[in-house]
């Protein structure tokens, strides 16, 4: 099977203008916004590919769902429809709407999750991790030991070690264990899918162990996108059919739309059980809002049951995939190492490797994120040592394994030439390297400080 089409799989009907930027403007925006790209206002952005989450173009249908939304109060239709949507790609029969994925997090844990449990996964995300350290709980990863290796060639990486989390259920009380959550695709690990072969296994082990499993779906079809493409068993499955599959028996999950639903806000708590249904409305309603719309508009909860669908059409999904993998053979052919396979979201090129002369503490990803938006206008995001912040308790640096610097694409908002542009001007960079200069912090804020500490140009 051929998985790329050679074409973009949409036509352009809206168009938003790039404001044109020079270098030597930039260069004093980056100074003046001690080079932390967070602080830059977007219309002096030319690329962003800051995330993929809330920024994909809307499609002509959606547009027509968000004027039809109903915005009921209470019984909206649109929340309905996005029910039955929902209900018919999962199985799952009780919907709760939240304004985004960390709201649904939100209120699942604060349903289910307690001081002293343990909650196995494959990498979790870092608000869900949040969400259950919040709660003086513990993550536990235990994703398969190639996912710690930046390049090799295991084509599900996100794949779950059924060892790893035996361990954990033998020697956890089965009462500590709320659930075990798979995130389908793995952000943390590079956007790297989970194998149904891996889901079932899963599954299995969960069922003898009588504990309950969550997916966060976040990249749902994606991930649904790489079991086709590159598990035998599924090639002549549709990606509906593998999306069943994969949530076939399972307990709930939570979605941030932003992503795979292709909406700029909106996500959702899907669950099988009524009993639990009914704990987690209460939250819901305490944080989010009442139960059929819990901080959605009506537009939008129209707008994500049409997405669901048009992110589960294959073609739309060989569009999107090649185009992120062109930009990972594009940077590839400069000599720029990234993490291989590429995922399914983003580009995440591995500037530590690329700058060896930048040691950690002058964090290169960052270095790198700062030499991109200043020669191209393009904005990425370190995924490293500044992003890991500090340790809570003895307040050192947390060093990382990986100093990455993340490229996502955002869905159908980009063409291949703007794609071609970012590898060129990376390649430009990569031929001047040695000239790059590491940064310090010089002031940073007690926690998460990524978003808005403040670097210097190190002498
Ligand atoms: N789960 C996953 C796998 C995510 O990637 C994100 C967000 C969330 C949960 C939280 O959802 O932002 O709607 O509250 N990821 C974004 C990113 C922020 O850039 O990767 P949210």
């Amino acid at each position: 099977m051929n998985h790329e089409l050679p074409f973009e799989s949409y036509l352009i009907s809206v168009a938003r203008p790039i404001k044109i930027t020079a270098q030597k403007e930039r260069e004093q925006i980056i100074r003046e916004q001690y080079y932390n790209l967070f602080k830059i206002p977007s219309p002096k952005v030319m690329i962003d590919m800051l995330t993929d989450s809330g920024t994909g173009a809307i499609s002509n249908e959606q547009l027509a769902g968000i004027i039809v939304g109903d915005e009921s109060y209470a019984g909206s239709v649109s929340f309905e429809k996005m029910k039955r949507a929902i209900n018919d790609i999962t199985g799952f029969n009780f919907i709760i709407p939240t304004h985004q994925g960390r709201g649904a997090e939100n209120v699942l844990h604060s349903a289910i999750v307690k001081d002293g449990d343990v909650v196995p996964g494959n990498t979790h995300f870092d608000t869900t991790k949040a969400h259950i350290e919040f709660r003086r709980a513990t993550a536990v990863d235990c994703t398969i030991d190639e996912s710690k290796e930046t390049s090799n060639e295991h084509p599900f990486r996100g794949n779950l070690d059924l060892k790893k989390l035996e361990a954990v259920f033998l020697k956890t009380p089965k009462e500590k264990i709320p659930f075990t959550l798979i995130t389908i695709t793995c952000n943390s690990g590079g956007g790297q899918p989970v194998s149904l072969s891996n889901i079932l296994a899963v599954k299995k082990l969960c069922k003898k162990y009588n504990i309950r499993l969550f997916f966060d779906m976040a990249r749902f079809a994606e991930n649904a996108y790489f079991i086709k493409t590159r598990e035998k068993e599924y090639q002549s499955w549709p990606i509906l059919d593998i999306c069943r599959e994969m949530f076939k028996d399972a307990d709930g999950a939570t979605m941030s739309a932003k992503k795979d639903a292709i909406v700029a806000m909106g996500g959702f708590v899907a669950l099988k059980d009524e009993e639990l249904y009914q704990k987690c409305a209460t939250y819901s309603i305490l944080f989010e809002g009442y139960l059929t719309y819990g901080g959605m508009t009506g537009g939008t909860m129209e707008a994500l049951a049409i997405g669901l669908y048009e992110t589960t059409d294959f073609h739309y999904l060989q569009s999107r995939i090649t185009q992120v993998h062109k930009l990972g053979r594009l940077i590839k052919e400069c000599g720029i190492p990234l993490i291989e396979p590429v995922g399914g979201h983003a580009v995440y090129v591995d500037a530590g490797k690329m700058l060896p002369h930048i040691p950690h503490a002058q964090y290169p990803a960052q270095v790198l994120a700062v030499a991109l938006y200043v020669k191209g206008g393009i904005r990425g995001v370190e995924i490293g040592t500044v992003l890991a912040d500090r340790d809570p308790f003895t307040h050192q640096e947390r060093f990382q394994d990986h100093e990455l610097l993340r490229l996502a694409v955002p869905r159908r908002t980009f063409t291949d030439n703007h794609m071609a542009y970012v590898a060129s001007v990376l390649g430009e960079i990569n031929k001047e390297k040695d000239k790059l200069k590491g940064l310090k912090i010089i002031w940073e804020p007690p926690i998460l400080r990524h978003f808005t500490c403040r670097f210097a140009e190190v002498d």
